[in-house]
């Protein structure tokens, strides 16, 4: 990977922004820090909620053919030998002699340890599933896994989400949960870590109308980034080569992003065939077919797999979203992030802290709490009070003056174009509820009017 692509954000300014705005912050950071683990604080669990929710919405909620689930992180010890991940879910590593560092063989140019120089030892295959004990008995026999992805609790469930919700094919099943993986190379801030969140479909197809489906999940999971806003040109659909392909692909396509350190997988669209409910049909000896009803056959679906990690998600729309500009004497830093995603959607300002302009604007931000996530902000000036909501992505900022006392209007101010409006304090509930959605801030509300129009984008 390239050290650093033109024209994107650095990653070190993007950790300091997340560090310093609360957005993400090292796990246990008290302690020193724990390699490759990442603690989401007050906006960042709110950018990552709104993700998710955003997924949700999108390939549950609105649609007919698919269905939720919330399985269990552990799972029976035998799902991973089904599965193939004990046997597979490898990678070769070799280690110095001297420093006793650890590197995958594809990380190696020649012989020598990259870092100290030493010699490598050959490689030995390391499993990347965390080991844990269940029950009081440290043994062998109460071994369990952390699971290392999402998708085998649905495997596992095909059999009890058909006979209970009785869908036809096709039909999918999705997830979001946490996954475990002891990776040997981490980092890239939230790119690779060692406990991450994955967002998983698995959507079950007859056999025959595979390839007509993984066209179909390639194209809307690219289209999702695009509509939340991700630049198209930032995104790349890659095919895997046979080599690269996972045990129990035929086929895969990764969603590249263009991230900081260059292009690398955001999410993962694999064809697994027949070869997981084969496995696990196999393994625990139970029936997981379907009755065809065209036909009376009872079948094994393939499988048609969309697997996206959450915090990856969060980094691409992050880095995307991140913009400087110039602004009188200083840098304006912004995060363009789209309103469904923003984890502040609107800041109530009120332009002093006396105590009349104060109570109206509590009662502004009263009335405007229960719909979003709302900030209250009285401290520093106006104009700082801007900066700061650019910088973690407020789409809309609400002042409060002392005119508001008479008039009872108030102003809206846009993130993008810093355009403003004026409107009656009655229409501003239903103006931001438009706004969010999309509504141009010049399409004016009854007795609203442009206020300051800075430029038009
Ligand atoms: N069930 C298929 C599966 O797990 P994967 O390509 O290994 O496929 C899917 O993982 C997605 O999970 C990736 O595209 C990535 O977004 C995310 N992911 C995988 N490993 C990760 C890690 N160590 N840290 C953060 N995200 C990860």
């Amino acid at each position: 990977m390239a050290e650093q692509v033109p024209g994107k954000v650095n990653m070190e300014k993007l950790v300091s922004l997340c560090q310093r705005r609360g957005f993400i912050f090292p796990s246990s950071e008290i302690y020193g820090g724990l390699s490759s683990c990442w603690d989401y604080g007050p906006l960042g669990v709110e950018l990552k909620q709104n993700i998710k929710q955003a997924w949700w919405r999108a390939v549950v909620r609105e649609r007919d053919d698919m269905v939720g689930l919330d399985a269990s992180i552990l799972m029976h010890p035998q799902t991973w030998v089904a599965s193939g991940h004990l046997k597979q879910f490898t990678d070769p590593l070799v280690e110095c002699k001297k420093c006793h560092l650890r590197w995958r063989t594809d990380e190696v140019t020649d012989q020598n340890c990259p870092s100290c120089g030493g010699e490598l030892t050959e490689p030995h295959l390391f499993n990347l599933m965390f080991k844990t004990f269940m029950g009081p008995v440290e043994e062998e026999a109460n071994v369990v896994y952390l699971r290392p992805e999402t998708a085998q609790g649905i495997f596992v469930n095909f059999q009890n989400v058909l006979n209970t919700t009785r869908k036809r094919l096709p039909f999918g099943i999705a997830q979001i949960g946490k996954a475990f993986r002891n990776e040997i190379t981490t980092g890239n801030f939230i790119f690779r870590s060692r406990e991450f969140e994955q967002m998983e479909i698995e959507y079950f197809v007859k056999p025959g109308t595979d390839e007509e489906w993984f066209n179909y999940w390639l194209e809307e999971r690219r289209n999702w980034y695009v509509n939340l806003g991700i630049k198209e040109e930032n995104l790349q659909l890659r095919p895997h080569t046979k080599g690269e392909l996972a045990h129990y692909a035929r086929k895969c396509y990764d969603i590249d992003y263009l991230f900081p350190m260059g292009w690398a997988e955001l999410e993962g669209i694999a064809n697994r065939g027949d070869f997981d409910l084969a496995q696990h049909a196999n393994y625990s000896g139970k029936s997981l077919t379907y009755l065809d009803e065209e036909t009376n056959e009872h079948i094994v679906p393939y499988i048609i797999e969309p697997s996206a990690g959450v915090d990856r998600s969060v980094l691409a729309f992050l880095c995307d979203a991140y913009d400087e500009e110039p602004a009188e004497d200083e840098i304006r830093v912004l995060l363009h992030l789209h309103p469904a995603l923003a984890p502040i959607k609107v800041a109530v300002l009120p332009l002093s802290k006396k105590e009349n302009l104060a109570q109206l604007a509590r009662e502004v931000y009263t009335e405007l709490r229960p719909c979003w996530m709302v900030q209250y902000d009285d401290t520093q000036s106006i104009g700082r009070r801007y900066r700061r909501q650019d910088e973690i992505g407020t789409p809309f900022c609400v002042t409060i003056d002392f005119q508001s006392l008479e008039d009872k209007q108030v102003t809206i101010r846009e993130r993008d174009s810093m355009n403003q409006i004026r409107l009656p304090i009655a229409e501003l509930k239903g103006t931001l509820t438009a706004k969010l959605a999309g509504e141009d801030l010049f399409v004016l509300p009854p007795g609203g009017q442009i206020w300051k129009e800075e430029r038009r984008d």
